[in-house]
């Protein structure tokens, strides 16, 4: 039984924008004085392009802010780019990528229609956790994209994601199967596509979690609140 109740569902057709790859920049002078980031999309993705705010900027090729629709039902929230993401800029490309564009339609939406995204948007080296620190020092950018693309709901894929958007050192296993919020914003936490291609035993509670998720936003076209 789920726990949240939605009003006020409205929701326009999705407009694809992409926001990566961009240019690797290590190396370049950080933006002058960039306190505030910039709302917009492309404006972040340009922010990101130069960061060195933390050590994951010396090992990376891309960086890899994310990309999608600006006004998606669905946000999903992964942990960090690996070695096809970091060649391409794009996120979710590689195996774990390909795994969850099956799920994608499973939910009723195109990839295009939603929004993906990493809490860290370079590579950590030989794709290990990124750290604390880390974490905390990108934080800003992803929180940034949220408020920029309003998504109707947030999925968080894996631990790091669910750990850092929700401020908890709480498991998957125990986040998961309810409605989380986010700043007001419906969020459903679920394993990792990684962690579910090496442990099939996950995909039933990942089917839970996504038919969970799919009571949350309107289906496309609707402009009345779902019942
Ligand atoms: N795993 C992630 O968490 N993010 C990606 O972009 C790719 C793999
Ligand atoms: Fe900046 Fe984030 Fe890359 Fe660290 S991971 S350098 S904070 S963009």
């Amino acid at each position: 039984m789920q726990d949240y109740v939605s009003t006020g569902f409205s929701r326009k057709r999705p407009e694809l924008v992409v926001t990566g790859p961009t240019p690797a920049a290590h190396g370049q002078a950080a933006p002058a004085a960039s306190p505030a980031l910039a709302g917009d999309l492309a404006g972040i993705a340009v922010q990101i392009a130069s960061c060195v705010k933390c050590s994951l900027c010396s090992g990376r090729r891309t960086t890899v802010p994310g990309e999608g629709s600006q006004h998606p039902p669905v946000m999903f929230v992964g942990e960090g780019p690996g070695e096809e993401e970091d060649r391409t800029g794009r996120p979710f490309v590689g195996a774990a990528g390909q795994y969850l564009d099956k799920w994608i339609p499973s939910i009723g939406l195109q990839r295009g229609e939603c929004f993906i995204a990493n809490i860290v948007k370079c590579r950590p080296p030989r794709n290990r956790e990124p750290r604390p620190e880390e974490i905390s020092a990108c934080l800003p950018y992803l929180q940034a994209q949220i408020q920029a693309v309003k998504p109707n709901t947030i999925c968080c894929l894996g631990r790091i994601a669910a750990q850092a958007l929700l401020q908890t050192t709480a498991s998957v296993g125990s986040l998961r199967g309810k409605v989380h919020t986010w700043q007001g914003i419906p969020l459903v936490v679920t394993y990792h596509p990684s962690a579910v291609l090496r442990d099939p035993e996950l995909r039933k509670p990942v089917w839970v979690d996504l038919k969970l998720l799919k009571t949350l936003f309107p289906p496309a076209g609707s402009k009345t609140p779902a019942s």
